[in-house]
Protein backbone atom coordinates (compact mmCIF):
# COMPACT_ATOMS: atom_id res chain seq x y z
CA UNK A 1 0.00 0.00 0.00
CA UNK A 2 1.26 3.62 -0.74
CA UNK A 3 1.41 5.63 1.71
CA UNK A 4 1.51 9.63 1.87
CA UNK A 5 5.40 9.81 2.24
CA UNK A 6 6.60 12.23 -0.50
CA UNK A 7 8.53 9.30 -1.86
CA UNK A 8 7.28 10.14 -6.05
CA UNK A 9 8.20 13.55 -5.60
CA UNK A 10 11.92 13.22 -3.43
CA UNK A 11 13.45 10.24 -4.26
CA UNK A 12 15.10 9.83 -8.03
CA UNK A 13 16.16 6.66 -9.35
CA UNK A 14 20.24 6.05 -9.04
CA UNK A 15 21.78 4.54 -11.76
CA UNK A 16 24.67 2.06 -10.43
CA UNK A 17 27.85 1.47 -12.29
CA UNK A 18 27.62 -2.26 -12.36
CA UNK A 19 24.44 -3.11 -14.40
CA UNK A 20 22.00 -5.98 -15.25
CA UNK A 21 24.01 -6.99 -18.82
CA UNK A 22 27.47 -6.66 -16.92
CA UNK A 23 25.77 -8.94 -13.83
CA UNK A 24 24.64 -11.48 -16.97
CA UNK A 25 27.51 -11.25 -18.77
CA UNK A 26 29.29 -12.82 -15.31
CA UNK A 27 26.90 -15.26 -14.97
CA UNK A 28 26.72 -15.97 -18.63
CA UNK A 29 22.74 -16.24 -18.47
CA UNK A 30 19.53 -13.82 -18.36
CA UNK A 31 17.69 -13.36 -15.94
CA UNK A 32 14.10 -14.17 -15.69
CA UNK A 33 11.22 -14.78 -13.61
CA UNK A 34 9.26 -18.77 -13.69
CA UNK A 35 5.74 -17.93 -12.24
CA UNK A 36 4.46 -21.11 -11.01
CA UNK A 37 0.61 -21.07 -10.07
CA UNK A 38 -1.98 -23.49 -9.63
CA UNK A 39 -3.90 -24.75 -6.45
CA UNK A 40 -2.28 -26.11 -3.43
CA UNK A 41 -1.20 -29.88 -3.88
CA UNK A 42 -1.00 -29.23 -7.76
CA UNK A 43 3.30 -29.61 -7.72
CA UNK A 44 4.13 -26.13 -8.17
CA UNK A 45 7.03 -26.57 -5.21
CA UNK A 46 8.10 -29.71 -6.85
CA UNK A 47 8.46 -28.78 -10.26
CA UNK A 48 10.65 -26.02 -9.05
CA UNK A 49 13.02 -28.13 -6.74
CA UNK A 50 13.49 -30.38 -9.84
CA UNK A 51 13.93 -27.43 -12.30
CA UNK A 52 16.71 -25.58 -9.85
CA UNK A 53 18.66 -28.93 -9.43
CA UNK A 54 18.54 -29.22 -13.44
CA UNK A 55 19.49 -25.58 -14.33
CA UNK A 56 21.94 -25.60 -10.95
CA UNK A 57 23.84 -28.52 -12.92
CA UNK A 58 24.09 -26.32 -16.05
CA UNK A 59 26.00 -23.68 -13.69
CA UNK A 60 22.65 -21.44 -13.69
CA UNK A 61 22.15 -19.27 -10.92
CA UNK A 62 18.61 -19.66 -9.53
CA UNK A 63 16.23 -18.63 -6.34
CA UNK A 64 13.33 -20.51 -5.09
CA UNK A 65 10.68 -18.43 -3.75
CA UNK A 66 8.09 -20.32 -2.28
CA UNK A 67 4.19 -19.49 -0.65
CA UNK A 68 5.00 -21.54 2.12
CA UNK A 69 8.84 -20.30 2.81
CA UNK A 70 7.96 -17.03 1.88
CA UNK A 71 5.13 -16.58 4.64
CA UNK A 72 7.14 -17.80 7.48
CA UNK A 73 9.85 -14.81 6.84
CA UNK A 74 9.22 -11.71 4.60
CA UNK A 75 5.25 -12.31 4.85
CA UNK A 76 4.49 -13.58 7.72
CA UNK A 77 2.30 -10.83 8.73
CA UNK A 78 0.18 -11.36 5.83
CA UNK A 79 -2.78 -13.51 6.04
CA UNK A 80 -5.00 -15.34 2.99
CA UNK A 81 -8.35 -12.42 2.90
CA UNK A 82 -8.28 -11.23 -0.80
CA UNK A 83 -6.00 -7.86 0.16
CA UNK A 84 -3.63 -9.96 1.71
CA UNK A 85 -2.96 -12.49 -1.25
CA UNK A 86 -2.04 -9.18 -3.25
CA UNK A 87 -0.10 -7.89 -1.10
CA UNK A 88 2.07 -11.31 -0.58
CA UNK A 89 2.08 -10.95 -4.60
CA UNK A 90 3.09 -7.78 -5.40
CA UNK A 91 5.75 -8.08 -3.02
CA UNK A 92 6.94 -11.12 -4.05
CA UNK A 93 6.64 -9.67 -8.02
CA UNK A 94 8.40 -6.80 -6.72
CA UNK A 95 11.49 -9.40 -5.36
CA UNK A 96 11.41 -11.09 -8.51
CA UNK A 97 11.80 -8.34 -10.42
CA UNK A 98 14.16 -7.36 -8.53
CA UNK A 99 16.59 -10.71 -8.10
CA UNK A 100 16.12 -10.42 -12.23
CA UNK A 101 17.58 -7.49 -12.90
CA UNK A 102 20.69 -9.33 -10.96
CA UNK A 103 20.70 -12.11 -13.00
CA UNK A 104 19.06 -14.95 -11.18
CA UNK A 105 16.59 -17.19 -12.72
CA UNK A 106 13.76 -16.99 -10.16
CA UNK A 107 11.01 -20.06 -9.47
CA UNK A 108 8.29 -18.96 -7.98
CA UNK A 109 5.65 -21.32 -6.72
CA UNK A 110 2.98 -19.35 -5.20
CA UNK A 111 -0.81 -20.16 -5.55
CA UNK A 112 -1.22 -16.73 -7.02
CA UNK A 113 -4.97 -17.22 -7.00
CA UNK A 114 -6.20 -13.65 -8.66
CA UNK A 115 -5.22 -13.12 -12.37
CA UNK A 116 -5.18 -9.51 -11.64
CA UNK A 117 -2.41 -10.08 -9.41
CA UNK A 118 -0.16 -12.14 -11.73
CA UNK A 119 -0.61 -9.23 -14.28
CA UNK A 120 0.59 -6.75 -12.11
CA UNK A 121 4.11 -9.09 -11.53
CA UNK A 122 4.03 -9.45 -15.20
CA UNK A 123 3.56 -6.39 -16.02
CA UNK A 124 6.88 -4.78 -14.32
CA UNK A 125 8.86 -7.36 -15.65
CA UNK A 126 10.42 -7.24 -19.59
CA UNK A 127 7.94 -9.17 -21.23
CA UNK A 128 10.72 -11.75 -22.78
CA UNK A 129 11.48 -12.77 -19.04
CA UNK A 130 8.18 -13.79 -17.24
CA UNK A 131 7.16 -17.20 -18.04
CA UNK A 132 3.71 -17.85 -16.41
CA UNK A 133 3.16 -21.67 -16.12
CA UNK A 134 -0.49 -22.62 -15.05
CA UNK A 135 0.14 -26.35 -12.93
CA UNK A 136 -2.85 -27.66 -13.52
CA UNK A 137 -4.33 -30.67 -11.32
CA UNK A 138 -7.77 -31.40 -10.93
CA UNK A 139 -9.22 -30.15 -7.27
CA UNK A 140 -9.92 -33.85 -6.64
CA UNK A 141 -6.45 -34.90 -7.53
CA UNK A 142 -5.08 -32.24 -5.74
CA UNK A 143 -7.86 -32.97 -2.57
CA UNK A 144 -7.00 -36.44 -2.76
CA UNK A 145 -2.88 -35.68 -2.94
CA UNK A 146 -3.53 -33.46 0.59
CA UNK A 147 0.28 -33.33 1.35
CA UNK A 148 -0.42 -31.55 4.33
CA UNK A 149 -3.81 -32.58 5.54
CA UNK A 150 -4.99 -28.80 4.81
CA UNK A 151 -7.75 -29.88 2.12
CA UNK A 152 -9.40 -32.06 5.47
CA UNK A 153 -9.17 -29.30 7.48
CA UNK A 154 -10.65 -26.77 4.80
CA UNK A 155 -13.57 -29.24 4.30
CA UNK A 156 -14.22 -29.61 7.74
CA UNK A 157 -14.08 -25.51 7.99
CA UNK A 158 -11.58 -26.07 10.33
CA UNK A 159 -9.66 -23.54 7.60
CA UNK A 160 -11.53 -20.36 6.01
CA UNK A 161 -11.03 -19.21 2.85
CA UNK A 162 -9.18 -22.23 1.26
CA UNK A 163 -8.16 -21.81 -1.95
CA UNK A 164 -10.67 -24.02 -4.17
CA UNK A 165 -12.65 -25.29 -1.74
CA UNK A 166 -13.96 -21.69 -0.29
CA UNK A 167 -11.91 -19.02 -1.89
CA UNK A 168 -11.33 -19.01 -5.74
CA UNK A 169 -8.68 -19.86 -8.45
CA UNK A 170 -8.77 -18.17 -11.45
CA UNK A 171 -6.96 -20.01 -14.26
CA UNK A 172 -4.71 -18.38 -16.49
CA UNK A 173 -5.98 -17.09 -19.96
CA UNK A 174 -2.81 -17.25 -21.31
CA UNK A 175 0.31 -18.41 -19.58
CA UNK A 176 3.44 -19.46 -21.66
CA UNK A 177 2.73 -23.22 -20.29
CA UNK A 178 0.32 -25.34 -18.98
CA UNK A 179 1.86 -28.53 -16.91
CA UNK A 180 -0.64 -31.43 -16.43
CA UNK A 181 0.60 -32.97 -13.07
CA UNK A 182 -1.86 -35.78 -13.36
CA UNK A 183 -0.92 -36.57 -16.49
CA UNK A 184 3.17 -36.13 -16.54
CA UNK A 185 6.00 -36.96 -14.12
CA UNK A 186 7.13 -33.52 -12.58
CA UNK A 187 10.36 -34.06 -14.53
CA UNK A 188 8.86 -34.27 -17.27
CA UNK A 189 6.63 -31.06 -16.44
CA UNK A 190 10.16 -29.34 -15.19
CA UNK A 191 11.73 -30.34 -18.51
CA UNK A 192 9.60 -28.18 -20.32
CA UNK A 193 10.41 -25.17 -18.95
CA UNK A 194 13.50 -25.45 -19.29
CA UNK A 195 12.93 -26.07 -22.84
CA UNK A 196 11.44 -22.56 -23.17
CA UNK A 197 14.26 -20.91 -21.13
CA UNK A 198 16.43 -22.66 -24.05
CA UNK A 199 13.85 -21.19 -26.94
CA UNK A 200 14.22 -17.46 -25.38
CA UNK A 201 17.75 -17.94 -25.15
CA UNK A 202 17.87 -17.02 -21.27
CA UNK A 203 20.01 -19.98 -20.72
CA UNK A 204 22.52 -20.99 -23.17
CA UNK A 205 21.67 -24.56 -24.73
CA UNK A 206 23.59 -27.84 -23.48
CA UNK A 207 26.76 -28.70 -25.28
S1 LIG B 1 -1.36 -17.16 -2.18
O1 LIG B 1 -2.77 -17.45 -2.44
O2 LIG B 1 -1.17 -15.94 -1.38
O3 LIG B 1 -0.56 -17.13 -3.43
P1 LIG B 1 0.67 -18.84 -1.07
O4 LIG B 1 1.18 -19.59 -2.26
O5 LIG B 1 1.49 -17.70 -0.56
O6 LIG B 1 -0.85 -18.40 -1.32
O7 LIG B 1 0.52 -19.86 0.17
C1 LIG B 1 -0.19 -21.04 -0.05
C2 LIG B 1 0.14 -22.10 1.00
O8 LIG B 1 -0.33 -21.69 2.27
C3 LIG B 1 -0.60 -23.38 0.65
O9 LIG B 1 0.23 -24.27 -0.08
C4 LIG B 1 -0.93 -23.95 2.01
O10 LIG B 1 0.11 -24.77 2.45
C5 LIG B 1 -1.00 -22.77 2.92
N1 LIG B 1 -2.36 -22.28 3.27
C6 LIG B 1 -2.76 -22.05 4.55
N2 LIG B 1 -4.01 -21.52 4.54
C7 LIG B 1 -4.40 -21.44 3.24
C8 LIG B 1 -5.60 -20.97 2.60
N3 LIG B 1 -6.63 -20.48 3.29
N4 LIG B 1 -5.67 -21.04 1.24
C9 LIG B 1 -4.63 -21.52 0.55
N5 LIG B 1 -3.48 -21.97 1.09
C10 LIG B 1 -3.35 -21.93 2.43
Amino acid sequence: MKSDNTADKNITWHHHGVDRNDREKLLGHRGATVWLTGLSGSGKSTIADILAEMLQERGVLTSILDGDNIRHGLNSDLGFSPEDRKENIRWIAEVAKLFSSFGVINLLAFISPYREDRDFARSIQNENDFIEVYVEVPLEVAEQRDPKGLYKKARSGEIPSFTGISAPYEAPLSPELVLKTHEFTAEECAEQVLQILQDRSIVPPVG
